[in-house]
Protein backbone atom coordinates (compact mmCIF):
# COMPACT_ATOMS: atom_id res chain seq x y z
CA UNK A 1 0.00 0.00 0.00
CA UNK A 2 2.33 2.44 1.15
CA UNK A 3 4.36 1.83 -2.19
CA UNK A 4 1.01 2.69 -4.19
CA UNK A 5 1.20 6.58 -2.49
CA UNK A 6 4.99 7.16 -2.07
CA UNK A 7 4.97 9.94 -3.45
CA UNK A 8 1.67 11.65 -2.44
CA UNK A 9 1.77 14.05 0.58
CA UNK A 10 1.66 12.66 3.97
CA UNK A 11 4.21 9.82 2.72
CA UNK A 12 7.49 11.84 3.14
CA UNK A 13 10.86 9.35 2.98
CA UNK A 14 14.33 10.06 3.60
CA UNK A 15 14.71 11.28 0.14
CA UNK A 16 11.91 13.68 0.18
CA UNK A 17 13.62 15.42 3.22
CA UNK A 18 16.83 15.43 1.82
CA UNK A 19 19.30 17.78 -0.36
CA UNK A 20 21.48 16.58 -2.97
CA UNK A 21 24.74 17.26 -4.32
CA UNK A 22 26.00 15.96 -7.61
CA UNK A 23 29.61 15.07 -7.85
CA UNK A 24 31.51 14.94 -11.17
CA UNK A 25 33.88 12.38 -9.37
CA UNK A 26 36.99 13.38 -12.06
CA UNK A 27 36.83 17.06 -10.93
CA UNK A 28 36.05 17.06 -7.54
CA UNK A 29 38.84 16.14 -5.76
CA UNK A 30 42.50 13.83 -6.85
CA UNK A 31 44.10 12.38 -3.96
CA UNK A 32 47.03 10.61 -6.40
CA UNK A 33 48.23 13.53 -8.61
CA UNK A 34 47.75 12.30 -11.73
CA UNK A 35 45.15 15.21 -12.52
CA UNK A 36 41.45 13.69 -12.00
CA UNK A 37 39.45 13.07 -9.55
CA UNK A 38 39.01 9.75 -7.09
CA UNK A 39 37.06 8.32 -4.43
CA UNK A 40 39.86 8.59 -2.19
CA UNK A 41 39.56 12.60 -2.89
CA UNK A 42 36.54 11.91 -2.54
CA UNK A 43 36.55 10.81 0.55
CA UNK A 44 38.72 13.66 2.04
CA UNK A 45 36.33 16.09 1.14
CA UNK A 46 33.23 14.63 2.01
CA UNK A 47 33.44 16.52 5.34
CA UNK A 48 32.88 19.50 3.40
CA UNK A 49 29.83 18.64 2.26
CA UNK A 50 28.25 17.59 5.94
CA UNK A 51 29.73 21.17 6.61
CA UNK A 52 27.74 22.32 3.89
CA UNK A 53 24.75 20.48 5.30
CA UNK A 54 23.69 17.98 1.83
CA UNK A 55 22.00 15.04 2.89
CA UNK A 56 23.07 12.65 0.25
CA UNK A 57 25.39 12.39 -2.67
CA UNK A 58 25.49 11.23 -6.14
CA UNK A 59 28.78 9.93 -7.61
CA UNK A 60 28.85 10.02 -11.73
CA UNK A 61 30.46 6.91 -12.97
CA UNK A 62 33.55 5.30 -11.78
CA UNK A 63 33.43 1.98 -13.40
CA UNK A 64 35.92 0.69 -15.64
CA UNK A 65 35.82 2.37 -19.33
CA UNK A 66 37.29 3.18 -22.45
CA UNK A 67 36.32 6.75 -21.42
CA UNK A 68 34.90 7.64 -24.87
CA UNK A 69 32.11 9.76 -22.70
CA UNK A 70 33.75 10.10 -19.99
CA UNK A 71 32.38 6.83 -17.99
CA UNK A 72 29.10 6.91 -19.58
CA UNK A 73 30.52 4.43 -21.97
CA UNK A 74 30.90 1.70 -18.95
CA UNK A 75 32.94 -2.16 -20.01
CA UNK A 76 32.29 -3.49 -16.48
CA UNK A 77 29.07 -2.76 -14.05
CA UNK A 78 30.32 -4.26 -10.95
CA UNK A 79 34.27 -2.52 -10.41
CA UNK A 80 36.15 0.53 -10.28
CA UNK A 81 38.02 1.97 -12.96
CA UNK A 82 41.78 2.17 -11.76
CA UNK A 83 41.90 5.91 -12.83
CA UNK A 84 39.53 6.34 -9.76
CA UNK A 85 40.83 3.97 -7.40
CA UNK A 86 39.25 0.24 -6.56
CA UNK A 87 36.45 -1.20 -5.17
CA UNK A 88 37.69 -0.70 -1.48
CA UNK A 89 38.03 2.72 -1.96
CA UNK A 90 34.43 3.35 -2.75
CA UNK A 91 33.90 0.98 0.18
CA UNK A 92 36.07 3.33 2.55
CA UNK A 93 33.72 6.31 0.34
CA UNK A 94 30.52 4.73 1.45
CA UNK A 95 31.37 3.99 4.99
CA UNK A 96 33.05 7.52 5.64
CA UNK A 97 29.64 9.13 4.32
CA UNK A 98 27.70 7.17 6.64
CA UNK A 99 29.51 7.91 9.42
CA UNK A 100 28.96 11.81 8.26
CA UNK A 101 25.79 11.20 8.16
CA UNK A 102 25.40 11.38 4.31
CA UNK A 103 23.46 9.22 2.11
CA UNK A 104 24.99 7.76 -0.94
CA UNK A 105 23.69 7.64 -4.50
CA UNK A 106 25.91 5.92 -7.58
CA UNK A 107 25.33 6.24 -11.34
CA UNK A 108 24.41 3.67 -12.81
CA UNK A 109 23.72 3.42 -16.65
CA UNK A 110 21.51 0.42 -17.89
CA UNK A 111 20.51 1.82 -21.13
CA UNK A 112 23.94 1.53 -22.94
CA UNK A 113 27.35 -0.37 -22.17
CA UNK A 114 30.72 -0.12 -23.99
CA UNK A 115 31.48 -1.07 -26.77
CA UNK A 116 34.58 -2.57 -24.76
CA UNK A 117 32.08 -4.58 -22.62
CA UNK A 118 32.43 -8.54 -22.85
CA UNK A 119 28.54 -8.89 -23.56
CA UNK A 120 29.16 -6.50 -27.15
CA UNK A 121 32.53 -8.01 -27.70
CA UNK A 122 30.50 -11.29 -27.86
CA UNK A 123 27.50 -10.00 -29.47
CA UNK A 124 29.33 -8.66 -32.68
CA UNK A 125 30.88 -11.61 -33.17
CA UNK A 126 28.44 -13.49 -35.06
CA UNK A 127 24.58 -13.36 -35.69
CA UNK A 128 24.33 -17.12 -33.48
CA UNK A 129 26.43 -15.58 -30.56
CA UNK A 130 23.87 -16.35 -27.86
CA UNK A 131 25.04 -12.79 -26.45
CA UNK A 132 23.73 -11.41 -30.09
CA UNK A 133 19.86 -10.23 -28.93
CA UNK A 134 21.54 -8.64 -25.42
CA UNK A 135 21.51 -5.70 -28.02
CA UNK A 136 19.51 -4.26 -30.77
CA UNK A 137 20.92 -5.37 -34.48
CA UNK A 138 18.60 -4.83 -37.38
CA UNK A 139 19.55 -5.81 -41.33
CA UNK A 140 20.20 -2.30 -43.48
CA UNK A 141 17.17 -0.92 -45.00
CA UNK A 142 16.68 -2.12 -48.62
CA UNK A 143 18.74 0.90 -49.79
CA UNK A 144 21.63 -0.46 -47.47
CA UNK A 145 21.23 2.68 -45.20
CA UNK A 146 20.34 2.45 -41.67
CA UNK A 147 16.95 0.61 -40.41
CA UNK A 148 14.84 3.82 -39.30
CA UNK A 149 15.27 7.71 -38.71
CA UNK A 150 16.50 7.65 -35.57
CA UNK A 151 19.54 10.11 -34.59
CA UNK A 152 21.49 10.14 -31.52
CA UNK A 153 21.69 12.59 -28.51
CA UNK A 154 24.95 13.80 -29.53
CA UNK A 155 24.08 13.84 -33.44
CA UNK A 156 24.32 11.78 -36.79
CA UNK A 157 22.59 8.71 -37.12
CA UNK A 158 21.72 5.90 -34.25
CA UNK A 159 22.94 2.88 -36.03
CA UNK A 160 26.72 1.93 -36.60
CA UNK A 161 27.24 -0.98 -39.39
CA UNK A 162 29.27 -3.47 -38.54
CA UNK A 163 31.27 -5.11 -41.32
CA UNK A 164 31.55 -8.58 -39.96
CA UNK A 165 28.20 -9.84 -39.44
CA UNK A 166 26.42 -7.53 -42.11
CA UNK A 167 24.12 -5.97 -39.48
CA UNK A 168 23.61 -2.42 -38.20
CA UNK A 169 23.53 -1.73 -34.23
CA UNK A 170 21.44 1.14 -32.25
CA UNK A 171 23.03 3.65 -29.96
CA UNK A 172 21.23 6.67 -28.78
CA UNK A 173 24.78 8.14 -27.66
CA UNK A 174 28.55 7.29 -29.67
CA UNK A 175 29.10 4.45 -31.44
CA UNK A 176 30.95 3.50 -28.76
CA UNK A 177 28.01 3.02 -26.47
CA UNK A 178 25.82 0.47 -27.59
CA UNK A 179 22.30 0.45 -26.52
CA UNK A 180 20.82 -2.59 -24.34
CA UNK A 181 17.77 -4.79 -25.49
CA UNK A 182 15.49 -4.06 -22.34
CA UNK A 183 12.93 -6.33 -24.83
CA UNK A 184 15.44 -9.31 -23.90
CA UNK A 185 14.31 -11.10 -20.53
CA UNK A 186 18.35 -11.39 -19.57
CA UNK A 187 18.95 -7.56 -19.01
CA UNK A 188 16.57 -7.43 -16.44
CA UNK A 189 18.04 -10.08 -14.88
CA UNK A 190 21.72 -9.46 -15.65
CA UNK A 191 20.56 -5.83 -14.23
CA UNK A 192 19.02 -7.48 -10.89
CA UNK A 193 22.30 -8.69 -10.16
CA UNK A 194 24.14 -5.70 -10.76
CA UNK A 195 21.97 -3.44 -8.78
CA UNK A 196 21.85 -5.86 -6.02
CA UNK A 197 25.76 -5.79 -5.98
CA UNK A 198 26.11 -2.13 -5.17
CA UNK A 199 23.08 -2.75 -2.80
CA UNK A 200 24.93 -5.12 -0.73
CA UNK A 201 27.88 -2.79 -0.33
CA UNK A 202 25.91 0.09 1.51
CA UNK A 203 24.73 1.99 -1.47
CA UNK A 204 21.44 4.62 -0.38
CA UNK A 205 19.85 4.17 -4.18
CA UNK A 206 20.52 4.86 -7.80
CA UNK A 207 20.43 7.55 -10.65
CA UNK A 208 19.70 6.06 -13.49
CA UNK A 209 21.35 7.32 -16.27
CA UNK A 210 18.68 8.00 -19.91
CA UNK A 211 15.91 6.73 -17.55
CA UNK A 212 13.64 7.83 -20.80
CA UNK A 213 15.41 6.05 -23.40
CA UNK A 214 15.49 2.27 -22.14
CA UNK A 215 12.75 0.97 -23.56
CA UNK A 216 11.70 1.61 -27.36
CA UNK A 217 9.40 0.57 -29.74
CA UNK A 218 9.00 -3.20 -29.92
CA UNK A 219 8.75 -2.47 -34.10
CA UNK A 220 11.47 0.18 -33.93
CA UNK A 221 9.28 2.19 -36.13
CA UNK A 222 10.69 5.89 -37.80
CA UNK A 223 10.01 8.92 -35.71
CA UNK A 224 7.49 11.54 -37.34
CA UNK A 225 9.95 13.72 -39.38
CA UNK A 226 8.96 17.31 -37.87
CA UNK A 227 11.72 18.96 -40.87
CA UNK A 228 14.16 17.69 -43.11
CA UNK A 229 17.31 17.57 -41.55
CA UNK A 230 20.59 19.40 -43.47
CA UNK A 231 24.15 19.56 -42.59
CA UNK A 232 25.48 22.02 -40.69
CA UNK A 233 22.86 21.09 -37.47
CA UNK A 234 24.08 21.11 -34.34
CA UNK A 235 22.78 17.98 -32.53
CA UNK A 236 20.01 19.67 -30.60
CA UNK A 237 18.63 21.10 -33.88
CA UNK A 238 19.17 17.39 -35.20
CA UNK A 239 17.23 16.40 -32.07
CA UNK A 240 14.03 18.54 -32.58
CA UNK A 241 13.61 17.97 -36.07
CA UNK A 242 11.71 14.34 -34.79
CA UNK A 243 8.38 14.09 -32.86
CA UNK A 244 10.24 11.50 -30.55
CA UNK A 245 7.37 9.24 -30.28
CA UNK A 246 9.16 5.56 -30.40
CA UNK A 247 12.64 5.98 -29.31
CA UNK A 248 11.94 7.32 -25.76
CA UNK A 249 9.30 7.70 -23.29
CA UNK A 250 7.43 4.12 -24.25
CA UNK A 251 5.63 2.54 -21.54
CA UNK A 252 7.63 -0.46 -21.33
CA UNK A 253 10.04 1.18 -18.78
CA UNK A 254 7.63 1.19 -16.23
CA UNK A 255 8.09 -2.35 -16.05
CA UNK A 256 11.43 -2.46 -15.49
CA UNK A 257 10.96 0.23 -12.70
CA UNK A 258 8.36 -1.63 -11.00
CA UNK A 259 10.64 -4.43 -10.96
CA UNK A 260 13.62 -2.16 -9.73
CA UNK A 261 11.26 -0.71 -7.12
CA UNK A 262 10.63 -3.99 -5.50
CA UNK A 263 14.85 -4.93 -5.46
CA UNK A 264 15.55 -1.93 -3.93
CA UNK A 265 12.68 -1.63 -1.13
CA UNK A 266 13.62 -4.01 1.34
CA UNK A 267 17.23 -1.73 1.49
CA UNK A 268 15.07 1.54 1.22
CA UNK A 269 17.15 2.99 -1.26
CA UNK A 270 15.99 5.21 -3.99
CA UNK A 271 15.58 5.41 -7.55
CA UNK A 272 16.11 8.87 -9.48
CA UNK A 273 15.97 9.04 -13.57
CA UNK A 274 17.22 11.28 -15.35
CA UNK A 275 14.03 11.57 -17.38
CA UNK A 276 15.65 14.05 -19.50
CA UNK A 277 12.18 15.32 -20.67
CA UNK A 278 11.02 18.77 -20.79
CA UNK A 279 7.66 18.62 -20.36
CA UNK A 280 5.54 17.90 -17.81
CA UNK A 281 3.18 15.44 -19.01
CA UNK A 282 6.08 13.28 -19.77
CA UNK A 283 7.45 13.54 -15.99
CA UNK A 284 4.20 12.62 -15.24
CA UNK A 285 4.53 9.46 -17.29
CA UNK A 286 7.56 8.74 -15.30
CA UNK A 287 6.38 9.27 -11.66
CA UNK A 288 2.71 8.77 -11.41
CA UNK A 289 2.44 5.08 -11.14
CA UNK A 290 4.00 5.58 -8.22
CA UNK A 291 5.83 1.91 -7.74
CA UNK A 292 8.73 2.65 -10.12
CA UNK A 293 11.19 5.24 -9.62
CA UNK A 294 10.64 7.45 -6.83
CA UNK A 295 11.74 10.31 -7.99
CA UNK A 296 12.48 12.03 -11.59
CA UNK A 297 14.63 15.19 -12.13
CA UNK A 298 13.13 18.20 -13.81
CA UNK A 299 15.53 19.65 -16.62
CA UNK A 300 13.40 22.31 -17.19
CA UNK A 301 15.16 25.00 -15.33
CA UNK A 302 18.50 24.47 -17.43
CA UNK A 303 16.81 25.47 -20.34
CA UNK A 304 14.58 28.77 -18.66
CA UNK A 305 14.99 32.69 -20.14
CA UNK A 306 14.73 34.33 -16.87
CA UNK A 307 11.61 35.85 -16.38
CA UNK A 308 8.75 35.64 -14.00
CA UNK A 309 6.37 33.64 -16.62
CA UNK A 310 9.09 31.19 -16.83
CA UNK A 311 10.90 30.89 -13.64
CA UNK A 312 6.88 30.13 -12.47
CA UNK A 313 5.99 28.07 -14.94
CA UNK A 314 9.39 25.86 -14.61
CA UNK A 315 8.50 25.68 -10.30
CA UNK A 316 4.71 25.11 -11.04
CA UNK A 317 4.19 22.67 -13.83
CA UNK A 318 5.78 20.13 -12.45
CA UNK A 319 4.43 20.45 -9.64
CA UNK A 320 0.62 20.66 -10.85
CA UNK A 321 1.70 17.43 -13.01
CA UNK A 322 2.91 14.91 -10.38
CA UNK A 323 2.61 16.43 -6.63
CA UNK A 324 5.55 15.24 -5.58
CA UNK A 325 9.25 12.98 -6.64
CA UNK A 326 10.64 15.69 -8.85
CA UNK A 327 14.43 16.36 -8.79
CA UNK A 328 14.98 20.07 -8.63
CA UNK A 329 18.21 20.73 -10.52
CA UNK A 330 19.83 23.82 -12.35
CA UNK A 331 23.29 22.67 -13.29
CA UNK A 332 24.52 19.54 -14.17
CA UNK A 333 27.91 17.75 -15.73
CA UNK A 334 26.03 18.39 -19.16
CA UNK A 335 24.50 21.81 -18.77
CA UNK A 336 25.90 25.21 -18.79
CA UNK A 337 26.11 26.47 -14.77
CA UNK A 338 22.94 28.55 -13.84
CA UNK A 339 24.74 31.61 -12.44
CA UNK A 340 25.89 32.23 -16.02
CA UNK A 341 22.84 31.74 -17.92
CA UNK A 342 20.83 33.93 -15.50
CA UNK A 343 23.15 36.32 -16.44
CA UNK A 344 26.31 36.01 -14.52
CA UNK A 345 27.84 38.40 -12.24
CA UNK A 346 25.87 39.08 -8.48
CA UNK A 347 22.88 39.42 -10.20
CA UNK A 348 22.71 35.42 -11.71
CA UNK A 349 24.54 34.25 -8.58
CA UNK A 350 21.41 35.98 -6.66
CA UNK A 351 18.78 34.23 -9.07
CA UNK A 352 20.14 30.69 -8.64
CA UNK A 353 20.32 31.05 -4.87
CA UNK A 354 16.57 32.48 -5.27
CA UNK A 355 15.84 29.89 -7.67
CA UNK A 356 17.13 26.71 -5.06
CA UNK A 357 15.39 28.50 -2.40
CA UNK A 358 12.27 27.84 -4.17
CA UNK A 359 13.38 24.57 -4.72
CA UNK A 360 13.88 23.63 -1.18
CA UNK A 361 10.28 24.27 -0.28
CA UNK A 362 8.99 22.38 -3.31
CA UNK A 363 8.05 18.75 -3.16
CA UNK A 364 11.02 17.01 -4.02
CA UNK A 365 14.52 16.77 -3.59
CA UNK A 366 16.54 19.85 -4.68
CA UNK A 367 20.46 18.52 -6.41
CA UNK A 368 23.06 21.25 -6.17
CA UNK A 369 25.76 20.28 -8.80
CA UNK A 370 29.36 20.55 -7.06
CA UNK A 371 30.55 24.41 -7.22
CA UNK A 372 27.06 25.87 -7.52
CA UNK A 373 27.79 26.74 -3.79
CA UNK A 374 30.77 28.60 -4.50
CA UNK A 375 28.28 30.41 -7.06
CA UNK A 376 30.87 29.10 -9.90
CA UNK A 377 30.20 30.16 -13.57
CA UNK A 378 31.33 27.69 -16.57
CA UNK A 379 35.30 27.37 -17.01
CA UNK A 380 36.69 28.65 -19.75
CA UNK A 381 38.24 26.21 -22.03
CA UNK A 382 40.14 26.77 -24.77
CA UNK A 383 39.47 24.61 -28.40
CA UNK A 384 42.38 22.51 -27.40
CA UNK A 385 41.49 22.10 -24.02
CA UNK A 386 38.65 20.83 -25.18
CA UNK A 387 37.67 17.14 -24.38
CA UNK A 388 33.97 16.58 -24.41
CA UNK A 389 32.85 14.29 -27.48
CA UNK A 390 30.10 16.14 -27.91
CA UNK A 391 32.80 19.15 -28.76
CA UNK A 392 34.27 17.29 -32.03
CA UNK A 393 32.33 14.34 -32.90
CA UNK A 394 28.72 15.84 -33.80
CA UNK A 395 30.17 17.15 -37.41
CA UNK A 396 29.58 20.55 -36.58
CA UNK A 397 31.55 23.11 -34.21
CA UNK A 398 29.94 23.46 -30.60
CA UNK A 399 30.85 24.33 -27.29
CA UNK A 400 30.48 20.57 -25.82
CA UNK A 401 30.03 20.20 -21.54
CA UNK A 402 33.97 20.80 -20.68
CA UNK A 403 32.74 24.49 -19.31
CA UNK A 404 30.78 23.00 -16.74
CA UNK A 405 33.34 20.21 -15.90
CA UNK A 406 36.40 22.20 -15.19
CA UNK A 407 38.18 20.90 -11.48
CA UNK A 408 36.55 22.08 -8.21
CA UNK A 409 38.19 25.16 -6.47
CA UNK A 410 39.04 23.86 -2.91
CA UNK A 411 41.86 26.83 -2.04
CA UNK A 412 44.24 28.94 -3.51
CA UNK A 413 47.62 27.91 -4.62
CA UNK A 414 48.23 26.10 -7.48
CA UNK A 415 45.92 22.98 -8.88
CA UNK A 416 43.75 25.36 -6.33
CA UNK A 417 43.75 22.14 -3.39
CA UNK A 418 42.01 19.78 -6.43
CA UNK A 419 45.18 17.96 -6.99
CA UNK A 420 49.04 19.02 -6.84
CA UNK A 421 48.89 18.45 -10.21
CA UNK A 422 48.69 22.74 -11.84
CA UNK A 423 47.48 21.90 -15.09
CA UNK A 424 44.52 19.06 -14.29
CA UNK A 425 42.84 16.82 -17.30
CA UNK A 426 40.55 20.37 -17.79
CA UNK A 427 42.13 23.73 -17.38
CA UNK A 428 40.53 25.50 -14.04
CA UNK A 429 39.17 28.04 -16.75
CA UNK A 430 40.01 31.66 -15.09
CA UNK A 431 39.08 30.65 -11.88
CA UNK A 432 40.72 32.73 -9.17
CA UNK A 433 40.79 32.51 -5.56
CA UNK A 434 37.88 34.36 -4.64
CA UNK A 435 35.96 31.24 -6.31
CA UNK A 436 37.59 28.80 -3.69
CA UNK A 437 35.92 27.31 -0.47
CA UNK A 438 38.66 27.81 1.52
CA UNK A 439 38.51 32.02 0.99
CA UNK A 440 34.66 32.00 0.89
CA UNK A 441 34.18 30.28 4.23
CA UNK A 442 35.66 33.12 5.82
CA UNK A 443 33.50 35.58 4.32
CA UNK A 444 29.80 36.04 5.55
CA UNK A 445 28.05 37.10 2.70
CA UNK A 446 29.90 34.75 -0.18
CA UNK A 447 27.75 32.58 -1.93
CA UNK A 448 29.13 29.39 -0.09
CA UNK A 449 28.21 31.03 3.57
CA UNK A 450 24.36 32.37 1.70
CA UNK A 451 23.76 28.44 0.22
CA UNK A 452 25.08 27.19 3.78
CA UNK A 453 22.20 29.37 5.31
CA UNK A 454 20.07 28.46 2.81
CA UNK A 455 20.71 24.55 3.31
CA UNK A 456 20.54 24.78 7.55
CA UNK A 457 16.96 27.02 6.73
CA UNK A 458 16.11 24.72 4.44
CA UNK A 459 16.63 21.38 7.50
CA UNK A 460 14.63 23.12 9.94
CA UNK A 461 12.04 23.73 7.73
CA UNK A 462 11.58 20.49 6.53
CA UNK A 463 11.77 19.30 9.90
CA UNK A 464 8.91 21.52 11.08
CA UNK A 465 5.80 19.84 11.93
CA UNK A 466 3.41 19.25 9.15
CA UNK A 467 5.58 20.71 6.04
CA UNK A 468 6.96 17.86 4.56
CA UNK A 469 3.11 16.58 4.38
CA UNK A 470 1.82 19.88 3.35
CA UNK A 471 0.66 20.46 -0.09
CA UNK A 472 2.05 23.85 -1.74
CA UNK A 473 -0.81 26.52 -2.31
CA UNK A 474 0.55 28.93 -5.33
CA UNK A 475 -0.12 32.30 -4.16
CA UNK A 476 -1.74 34.91 -7.24
CA UNK A 477 1.61 36.58 -8.82
CA UNK A 478 2.43 40.13 -7.64
CA UNK A 479 4.27 41.69 -10.70
CA UNK A 480 7.79 39.64 -10.32
CA UNK A 481 6.87 38.41 -7.03
CA UNK A 482 6.23 34.35 -7.30
CA UNK A 483 4.97 32.92 -3.97
CA UNK A 484 3.45 30.39 -2.45
CA UNK A 485 2.96 28.50 0.97
CA UNK A 486 3.71 25.22 2.64
CA UNK A 487 2.55 24.30 6.01
CA UNK A 488 3.40 27.54 8.41
CA UNK A 489 6.06 28.88 5.79
CA UNK A 490 5.77 31.31 2.54
CA UNK A 491 8.56 31.03 -0.18
CA UNK A 492 9.13 34.35 -2.36
CA UNK A 493 11.28 34.96 -5.25
CA UNK A 494 11.42 38.38 -6.67
CA UNK A 495 12.39 36.92 -10.24
CA UNK A 496 12.14 40.75 -12.16
CA UNK A 497 14.59 42.79 -12.77
CA UNK A 498 14.31 45.76 -10.02
CA UNK A 499 13.02 45.33 -6.51
CA UNK A 500 10.01 44.67 -5.42
CA UNK A 501 7.74 45.29 -2.55
CA UNK A 502 6.74 41.25 -1.05
CA UNK A 503 3.77 40.94 1.39
CA UNK A 504 3.81 37.59 2.87
CA UNK A 505 -0.16 38.52 3.99
CA UNK A 506 0.25 38.84 8.04
CA UNK A 507 3.09 39.50 10.27
CA UNK A 508 6.04 36.80 9.75
CA UNK A 509 9.59 35.91 10.63
CA UNK A 510 12.61 35.79 7.73
CA UNK A 511 13.97 32.33 8.28
CA UNK A 512 16.26 33.34 5.28
CA UNK A 513 16.27 36.19 3.25
CA UNK A 514 19.36 35.70 0.39
CA UNK A 515 20.80 39.06 0.97
CA UNK A 516 20.89 39.34 4.70
CA UNK A 517 23.21 37.12 6.96
CA UNK A 518 21.17 35.74 9.93
CA UNK A 519 21.55 35.19 13.62
CA UNK A 520 19.97 32.35 15.50
CA UNK A 521 18.22 33.89 18.60
CA UNK A 522 17.71 31.78 22.08
CA UNK A 523 14.35 30.93 20.56
CA UNK A 524 16.54 29.10 18.09
CA UNK A 525 15.58 30.57 15.26
CA UNK A 526 17.50 32.73 12.76
CA UNK A 527 17.10 36.18 12.28
CA UNK A 528 18.04 39.12 9.91
CA UNK A 529 21.31 40.83 11.79
CA UNK A 530 19.72 44.06 10.39
CA UNK A 531 15.88 42.96 11.44
CA UNK A 532 15.61 41.05 14.68
CA UNK A 533 12.73 40.54 15.72
CA UNK A 534 9.36 39.50 13.91
CA UNK A 535 8.87 41.55 10.79
CA UNK A 536 5.33 43.09 9.58
CA UNK A 537 5.19 43.58 5.82
CA UNK A 538 5.95 44.48 2.75
CA UNK A 539 9.29 43.22 2.84
CA UNK A 540 11.14 44.58 -0.12
CA UNK A 541 13.10 41.77 -2.29
CA UNK A 542 16.12 43.05 -4.34
CA UNK A 543 15.85 41.38 -8.03
CA UNK A 544 16.80 37.89 -8.22
CA UNK A 545 15.80 37.81 -4.03
CA UNK A 546 14.41 34.90 -2.49
CA UNK A 547 13.16 35.07 1.15
CA UNK A 548 11.45 32.00 3.69
CA UNK A 549 9.21 33.29 6.75
CA UNK A 550 7.83 31.29 9.07
CA UNK A 551 4.13 32.45 9.23
CA UNK A 552 1.72 30.44 10.90
C1 LIG B 1 23.44 11.05 -19.65
C2 LIG B 1 24.65 11.60 -18.94
C3 LIG B 1 25.58 12.15 -19.96
C4 LIG B 1 25.99 11.05 -20.90
C5 LIG B 1 24.78 10.37 -21.49
C6 LIG B 1 25.15 9.09 -22.17
O1 LIG B 1 22.73 12.02 -20.31
O2 LIG B 1 24.25 12.53 -17.98
O3 LIG B 1 26.71 12.75 -19.38
O4 LIG B 1 26.80 11.56 -21.93
O5 LIG B 1 23.84 10.03 -20.51
O6 LIG B 1 25.47 8.11 -21.22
Amino acid sequence: MARETQNQPGEARWWDRSVGYQIYLRSFADSDGDGVGDFAGLTQRLDHLAWLGVDMVWVTPFYPSPMADFGYDISDYVDVDPLFGTLADADAMIERAHELGLRVVFDIVPNHSSDQHQWFVEARRSRDDPKRDWFIWRDPAPDGGPPNNWVTHFGGPAWTFDELTGQYYLHLFLPEQPDLNWANPAIGDAWDEIIQFWLDRGVDGFRIDVTQGMAKDADLRSNPELRPLHDGMDRHEQWESFEHRYDIVQPESLDIFRRWNRLVEPAGAFLIGETYVLDAAALHHFLTPRDGIHAGFWFQPMHIEWSPDQVLATLRDPVDAVGGGIGWCMSSHDDPRAPGRFGGGELGVLRALGLFTMFCGLPGTPFLYMGDELGLVDGVVPLDRRADPVSFRTGVEADGRDGCRTPMTWEPGPGFGFSTMEDPWLPFGGRTDADTVAVQATDPMSPLSRWRRLLSARRRVIDAPGFAEAAVQWRERRGPIISFRRGDFVFALNAGDAAAPFNPGAPCTPWFKSTEVFERGADGVDRPLKEPGAIDPPIVLAAGEAIIVHSP
